[in-house]
């Protein structure tokens, strides 16, 4: 019971502070990204160690709800489970603003912006997050990006937070030639809530 409430406590502190920072219609990412690292710096280890006690054993990726969007909460958060080597199609987020956080591990994010939807992606760059560190991206189409799990052997976790029910977006492959990218639409499934 009590590792019940204290993996509540830990898990509810991460939803509120995503709530806090996100009640304008243009919430300010990089307060919102300092304010969950403060977070997982202060609790990272022991809301590691109580998801691991829940899904240690689950091999597979899984994108669990901690917040539905709803009339008051315009943003929903979940929390990714990624198993090793786990690699995303490149995609982009369905036109919602968007924060993504290691929590555990190291994620590798590769990143295409484009300057209309009718143009080309260009790719913009890697980053490599640890633990605390997020990435964001304001609403619109103008950018995607693939994501990997560094770890061969671990699962990583990481929170995400958007500006509304990220359910349907796209996902892209290059052609054969030239830097013209196929979008191919992707309805994406929620695979639990955690309570909280
Ligand atoms: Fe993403």
């Amino acid at each position: 019971m009590a590792r019940m409430r204290r993996h509540r406590h830990h898990l509810k502190a991460l939803r509120d502070t995503a709530l806090a920072h996100t009640r304008e219609p243009h919430p300010d990412l990089a307060v919102l990204a300092r304010e969950l690292g403060r977070v997982v710096h202060r609790d990272g280890q022991a809301l590691v160690d109580d998801m691991v006690r829940l899904h240690g054993s689950s091999r597979d990726f899984r994108r669990l709800l901690l917040s539905r969007r709803g009339q008051l909460t315009p943003v929903s958060v979940l929390l990714v489970v990624w198993p090793p080597d786990h690699v995303t199609p490149s995609h982009d987020h369905g036109g919602l603003w968007g924060l993504e956080m290691s929590l555990h591990g190291a994620l590798e994010m590769e990143s295409w912006t484009r300057s209309s939807e009718h143009s080309d992606w260009q790719l913009r760059g890697r980053d490599w997050l640890g633990p605390g560190d997020a990435m964001w991206f304001d609403a619109g189409t103008s950018t995607m990006h693939r994501c990997r799990n560094m770890s061969r052997h671990e699962v990583a976790l990481s929170l995400h937070v958007y500006g509304g029910d990220l359910i349907d977006c796209n996902a892209y492959a290059p052609e054969a030639q030239g830097s013209h990218w196929h979008a191919m639409p992707q309805h994406l499934r929620i695979d639990g809530a955690l309570p909280v």
